[in-house]
Order: structure tokens, then C-alpha cells, then sequence
């Protein structure tokens, strides 16, 4: 097994998707029905066993408020501030030092997952190793291509043409070479360090698994739309039964 110990969420950017709601506000304190955003991917962290959390943010007036959200977990957190949006892949090249060779697991900050099995699927994650979820939608991700005998080859991230259904979702687990990949990876034509050129380096030497997640609920909560129904989702779950999604009491 490999596990990883130390996780990574990434609560940076503009948020720009979302104004006039980030103008004032990081996107990832939003509530997401009720409880700040950022307690979803914290609380899938402590699900999948890691403890030694580093939260990247876009602005350092934002590291109190966040400071100040109510995750009494048995965690060690710290931040960082990444000055400018310069990409996902770029989280690997700001937190070098917090990685140190180690396996690690990437998640976004505005992503939020749940379902039956996620549990199992966390508890036996393997680095490395990314997610597969088929969307309506797969232009506004990266999205998995796949060559005739349905393997794996490329992720292509916002295709305009169309490559396949199953997006990668931002949940993600690399080995301790991340870093040395991510300072590799050319900024992309939006100026950004691209996640999925990190990725591409791994399947290209064959080092990448993949697995499709089903009968697990997904949300990218960076449009108005997205938040809305995510947040919709944790009511009607947690008041039509027991569970809390976003749990950071455990
Ligand atoms: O949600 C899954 C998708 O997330 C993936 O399928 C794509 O491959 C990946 O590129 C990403 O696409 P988005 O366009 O949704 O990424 P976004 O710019 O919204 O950033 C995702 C999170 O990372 C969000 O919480 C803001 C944060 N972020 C983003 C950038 C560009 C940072 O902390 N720093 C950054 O430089």
C-alpha cells in the first residue's frame, strides 16, 4: 500500500465564475448549504486517512477566516498563499517543502463528493492514481481519451472537440515526483500550469491508474448553478436521513 499522509487542497484562484458573491470572500468559506465550502474536501481528507493537511489560498487577509471555520478535526493544517492563479499544476511547485518526496493527495477545494462506497474507494487508494465520473457535460473538464482498446492514453483538459463522457474530477493521488513534473509542465494558452500535463507525464510511463467512480455524486461547485445545487443536495440528504456530508468532527 501506498497511503498517502499528506493531503493538499487548493482554495486559491479569483473565483471569478462566481461573482459578485467572491468579490468580498474566498469562494472555497461560501456555504455550501451549512457549512463552509472548504469542510467538504477537508473532511474527504480525514475519509481517506490523512492528517497533515495543507490548504493553499489566494489571498493571506483569507488564512484567519479559514483559521476561524469550525474544523475541530485531529489534524495538523497549515496554508499557504499562492500570489497569483497560475495554474493547478503549480500547487506541486509552491508546496515542494510540504511534499518532500512524500505521496500526496491533491484535492480542490471546490469539488465535493459523495456516495454509498466512497468510503472503500478512499480507504484503498494507491498512488497514483486518478477518477473517471461520466458527465453530461465533459467540455467544461478535463476529460479522459481513450484509444480503440479502451485504454487510457491522454487527459485532455476542456476539449472543444469531443474525446469521451468520463471527466477526472479533482481527486487526485501522486507519487513524491510531483513536483519535479509540475516544474517540467509549460504554462498552457490560459497562462496556467495545467493539472492534466502532470497527469500526461504519468500515463506516458504508464504509472497512472484509473478508476470510473459510480454511484457517486459529484459536484464542481464553481458556477452560481453548481453551488446552488450542491448545496440543494446536502439539504435533501442530510434531512432525509442521518448523514452528514462534510463532516470535519472525525
Ligand atoms: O473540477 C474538476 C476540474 O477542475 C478538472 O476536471 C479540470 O481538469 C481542472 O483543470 C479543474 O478545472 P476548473 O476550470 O474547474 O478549475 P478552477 O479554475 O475552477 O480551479 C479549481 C480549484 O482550484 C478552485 O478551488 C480554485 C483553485 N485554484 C485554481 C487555480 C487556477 C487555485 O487554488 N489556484 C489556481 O491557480
Amino acid at each position: 500500500m501506498n497511503k498517502p499522509t499528506k493531503g493538499i487542497i487548493l482554495a486559491g484562484g479569483n473565483g471569478s465564475r462566481l461573482y459578485p458573491l467572491t468579490y468580498g470572500v474566498s469562494k472555497q468559506l461560501l456555504p455550501v448549504y451549512d457549512k463552509p465550502m472548504i469542510h467538504y474536501p477537508v473532511s474527504l481528507m480525514l475519509q481517506a486517512g490523512i492528517r497533515d493537511i495543507l490548504i493553499i489560498v489566494s489571498n493571506a487577509d483569507y488564512i484567519p477566516m479559514f483559521k476561524k471555520s469550525p474544523i475541530k478535526a485531529n489534524a495538523k493544517i497549515s496554508f499557504v498563499v499562492q500570489e497569483a492563479p497560475l495554474g493547478l499544476a503549480h500547487a506541486f511547485i509552491l508546496s515542494e517543502e510540504f511534499i518532500k518526496g512524500h505521496n500526496v493527495c491533491l484535492m480542490l477545494g471546490d469539488n465535493i463528493f459523495h456516495g454509498a462506497n466512497f468510503d472503500s474507494i478512499l480507504k484503498i487508494n494507491t498512488t497514483n492514481h486518478i477518477y473517471g465520473v461520466k458527465v453530461k457535460n465533459p467540455s467544461d473538464y478535463g476529460v479522459m481519451k481513450f484509444d480503440n482498446d479502451e485504454c487510457l492514453v491522454e487527459i485532455v483538459e476542456k476539449p472543444k472537440e469531443f474525446v469521451s463522457d468520463y471527466a477526472v474530477p479533482g481527486l487526485y493521488f501522486f507519487d513524491g515526483t510531483v513536483s519535479d513534473r509540475a516544474k517540467r509542465v509549460k504554462p498552457s494558452a490560459r497562462g496556467e500550469l495545467e493539472i492534466v500535463d502532470v497527469i500526461n507525464s504519468y500515463i506516458e510511463e504508464n504509472k497512472m491508474l484509473y478508476n470510473f467512480l459510480e454511484n457517486v455524486i459529484w459536484f464542481d461547485c464553481g458556477t452560481h448553478d453548481h453551488l446552488l445545487a450542491a448545496g440543494n443536495y446536502v439539504q435533501a440528504v442530510q434531512q432525509r436521513s442521518t448523514q452528514i456530508i462534510g463532516d470535519v468532527m472525525i
